[in-house]
């Protein structure tokens, strides 16, 4: 069968979508798009890659290319992503899929009238840990879910990005960045969200970008900061159970993130991506081994990187008319939309709000 050809647009994360579309078996990766030409141009040398462009509607006039995979800012994707299911391709998306649910399900109707394979980019799903973690709750090794803690850390939450990330309005902030991987995942484990309670904070308004780090004399502050950079939230779960997700900006030495989940017949922990276990029987809490079949073997030892590898390689799979593949897609989107508005909501009002 064909390789299916598949073209790149935006390569600040999207260079390690590269290198994951350039290990999927039946992909290949024939064009990149960034607005930077330069970058766009090195990159394409580098990765070996035909064409580059800096206007994705050049990218989308090449007639063989099947698939799109948009890693441009959050708030570009319902234009590309639109433009792209307007023009025949596939496409897989960045999380989150869209600034809200209602540029979500837009997105989500268009894949369905063109009949195209959808997918968002939540990777966090194919780790290891994440993935066991679903096999067992689905086991019941926990029971009936109580509480599940989701806490994260970090001194700087802006690292390498542009200043879009840590604006509100295109789509940045913590929760859109980081907080949507551990939603998806809730959702994934145990259902979608009923309703919330939440508050997002700004904790540190003039931050320096690391452009301005690094060219910059250091006296000046440029207040960046528009978007949260911590928040909490309170999530129950239409099935029963409840979340508690707190994240901060700030603390010293990036402690990272840890999942405590806690049920009526055991406990599963998380903590910087190994899981831990214990049920009735178990003396102490203790490290699960992880089956061979969902450890990451290969080399680079990537697990992001192999994660999307696995998600890809599905998305390619129903390409080619394997329907049994499963894997986010549009309506996982919209999911993690609907919660996200309603915490925002919350947070805005400071009261309960019902997940539409
Ligand atoms: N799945 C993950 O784990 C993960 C990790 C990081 C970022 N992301 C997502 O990836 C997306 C991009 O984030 P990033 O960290 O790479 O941002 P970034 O700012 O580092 O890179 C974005 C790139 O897109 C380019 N760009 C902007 N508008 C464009 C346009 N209209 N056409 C073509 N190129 C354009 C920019 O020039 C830049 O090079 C976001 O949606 C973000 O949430 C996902």
């Amino acid at each position: 069968m064909e390789p299916v050809q598949v073209g790149v647009i935006g390569t600040g994360w999207g260079e390690l979508q590269i290198a994951a579309w350039q290990r999927v078996k039946n992909a290949r990766v024939v064009a990149v798009c960034d607005l930077d030409a330069a970058r766009a141009a090195d990159l394409a040398k580098r990765m070996k890659i035909e064409r580059s462009f800096t206007d994705y509607r050049q990218l989308l006039a090449i007639k063989e290319l099947q698939l799109v995979s948009i890693a441009a800012p959050t708030d570009t994707h319902r234009s590309i992503a639109d433009a792209a299911l307007i023009a025949g391709k596939h496409v897989v998306c960045e999380k989150p899929l869209a600034l809200d649910a209602r540029e979500a399900q837009s997105l989500l109707a268009r894949a369905e009238e063109h009949r195209a394979v959808h997918a968002v980019n939540f990777e966090m799903r194919y780790l290891p840990g994440f993935q066991y973690a679903k096999e067992l709750i689905d086991e019941d090794y926990l029971g009936q879910l109580l509480r599940v803690d989701v806490t994260m850390a970090m001194e700087n939450p802006w690292g390498e990005h542009g200043k879009w990330a840590a604006d509100d309005a295109r789509g940045g902030g913590v929760l859109m960045e980081l907080g949507s991987h551990f939603i998806d995942a809730l959702h994934w484990w145990f259902d979608d969200a009923r309703a919330v309670l939440a508050g997002r904070r700004t904790l540190f308004p003039k931050v320096k970008s690391q452009m301005a780090l690094a060219g910059g004399n250091g006296k000046s502050v440029d207040p960046i900061v528009t978007a949260d950079d911590a928040f909490w939230c309170v999530m129950q779960f239409a099935r029963g159970g409840e979340a508690l997700l707190n994240f901060v900006t700030g603390a010293r030495h990036d402690p990272g993130w840890t999942i405590n989940a806690h049920g009526s017949l055991g406990t599963l922990v998380i903590k910087n991506g190994e899981l831990w276990g214990r049920r009735d029987g178990d003396r102490e809490l203790a490290p699960l081994g992880i089956p061979k079949r969902l450890e990451v073997t290969e080399k680079p030892n990537d697990p992001l990187l192999w994660g999307m590898v696995k998600l890809f390689e599905r998305v390619v799979a129903r390409i080619q008319g394997d329907n049994a593949q499963i894997f986010p897609d549009f309506r996982d989107g919209v999911a993690l939309a609907r919660t996200i508005d309603a915490i925002k909501c919350a947070s805005d009002e400071q009261e309960w709000v019902e997940v539409d």
